[in-house]
């Protein structure tokens, strides 16, 4: 027995997730943690009194890497006093060809490495871990067929994630998501529906719909159905107040998917649909499947069907290649389209991805300098989208106490901008409606009505 153990009220042993990257593994750290509390564990914020420390780690880009390796080098010494603490490392890095290995040399205190594909087995695998006191690393190479009900504590109780989707098959010359996730596997639809109908019984109003590339929902199951059809079937489920989904790729955008956000009153007004670049050319190099002017029709057809609808993007810049007029194809499609917001990255190199192999790689200061400008654009046009909101009345789903003002509620509208304003807490939870007073570059200010 762990002779430091802290427990809580409920006499309780604790468990710390680590959690780093996408929503898809936000997800899964709510799979880890459903499953620890089926065994009898708590969840704690504090992780110098848990008894089980989980990273639940992203490669995408190396800046998630390193905060890994740093986090788990500084538990080296907290292992050292307390031998019983158990540490176990797992997601989308473990995939990698030699990661585990060289996690287990460089740390060779933690206890269990598992990767993407068997993350429903860590039960079995903290049993063993603490009965025969073992090291375990099991990783699987292959993805495995979809393992449906998996216990699940989320962490909110009014917005929950409900994955359509596993994968991805698409292979952007800059991504490692293919090779760590596996092919695209899309679940039943009725396995969908019934978990969305449970979470509308305990009271959830929004549902996110998770996938790498949602559009390409479907492919591969028995039954005939498109992202469009689950769209509509899911907009049709009693009692759901509001429906979003991510990330559309462009390519696959089709129109009855853009028809069924139009009619379907449920689905909310807002899409992310990541453009990576303004350039042809580096669309081009990047596998994209679209260009510059594809993109541009697209937005165009958005916007005329769903007037209003917010459009939220993600967007590389220094990627092998690219010149200072690509980088201004970038700038003035921002520009172009009005992004509500954008996620900007500086490119990353990924090991065994065809985009690290090409030449012409941008310098860290040049990445660094455009990643600047980006970001001035980006914050421009954001907050001139934010201004149109100023007097308008708006209904908010409410989150909680906001983050940097305690005596104000933050919710978010069906367009998903964050609203801060003065509430009662027992309007958490709720759809209440706000007067739009100010506007900021990341934020709305109101006050309800
Ligand atoms: N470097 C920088 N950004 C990347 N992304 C994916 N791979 C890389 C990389 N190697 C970004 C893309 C993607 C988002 C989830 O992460 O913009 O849409
Ligand atoms: Fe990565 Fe491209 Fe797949 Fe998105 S669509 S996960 S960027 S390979």
């Amino acid at each position: 027995m762990n002779k430091n153990i802290v427990k809580n009220k409920s006499n309780k042993e604790l468990f710390f997730i680590y959690t780093y990257g996408c929503q898809m593994n936000e997800e899964d750290s709510e799979k880890l943690s459903g499953m620890l509390k089926n065994m009898g564990y708590e969840k704690t914020q504090n992780k110098l009194e848990a008894s089980i420390i989980i990273f639940n780690t992203c490669c995408v880009r190396e800046n998630a890497e390193l905060k890994v390796y740093g986090n788990i080098g500084a538990l080296k010494n907290i292992k050292k006093e307390n031998p019983d603490l158990i540490i176990a490392v797992c997601g989308c890095m473990m995939q990698q060809k030699g990661m585990a290995d060289m996690i287990l040399k460089k740390h060779p205190f933690v206890d269990i490495i598992f990767g993407t594909h068997n993350a429903y087995k860590f039960p079995e695998y903290l049993n063993r871990v603490i009965q025969d006191k073992v090291q375990i690393k099991e990783i699987m190479d292959k993805e495995t067929k979809i393992i449906e009900g998996v216990p699940i504590d989320r962490d909110s109780d009014t917005k929950a994630f409900v994955t359509i989707m596993y994968g991805c098959n698409n292979f952007c010359t800059y991504c490692v998501v293919p090779y760590v996730r596996g092919r695209e596997r899309s679940r039943k639809p009725l396995d969908i529906e019934n978990e969305i109908k449970d979470l509308i019984s305990k009271g959830y109003k929004e549902i996110t719909l998770l996938g790498q590339n949602v559009n390409s929902y479907g492919k591969g199951l028995d039954e005939e159905i498109t992202f469009a059809d689950l769209l509509r079937r899911i907009n049709e489920i009693d009692g759901i107040k509001r429906i979003r989904f991510m990330t559309s790729h462009p390519k696959d955008l089709s129109d009855e998917v853009i028809y069924a956000i139009r009619d379907c009153d449920k689905i909310c007004e807002q899409i992310h649909l990541p453009v990576q670049s303004g350039s042809s050319d580096i669309l081009k190099k990047m596998n994209r499947h679209y260009d510059r002017e594809d993109y541009l029709n697209i937005i165009k057809k958005v916007k005329k069907e769903i007037p209003g609808i917010a459009i939220s993007t993600d967007i590389i810049v220094g990627f092998p290649g690219e010149t200072e007029k690509d980088f201004e194809d970038t700038l003035s499609l921002i520009e172009e389209v009005g992004f509500d917001s954008a996620y900007t990255f500086i490119y990353s190199r990924r090991k065994y991805t065809p985009a690290d192999m090409m030449e012409e790689q941008i310098t860290n200061e040049e990445k660094h300098a455009r990643f600047n400008n980006l970001m001035k654009i980006v914050n421009k046009v954001a907050i001139n989208k934010n201004k149109s909101y100023e007097g308008s009345l708006l209904e908010v789903l409410v989150d909680g106490p906001s983050k940097n003002d305690d005596t104000k509620l933050c919710g978010r509208t069906r367009t998903g901008k964050i609203v801060n304003f003065v509430g009662d807490t027992k309007d958490i939870g709720e759809l209440v409606n706000v007067k739009i007073t100010n506007a900021l570059s990341f934020s709305l200010n109101g006050e309800k009505i």
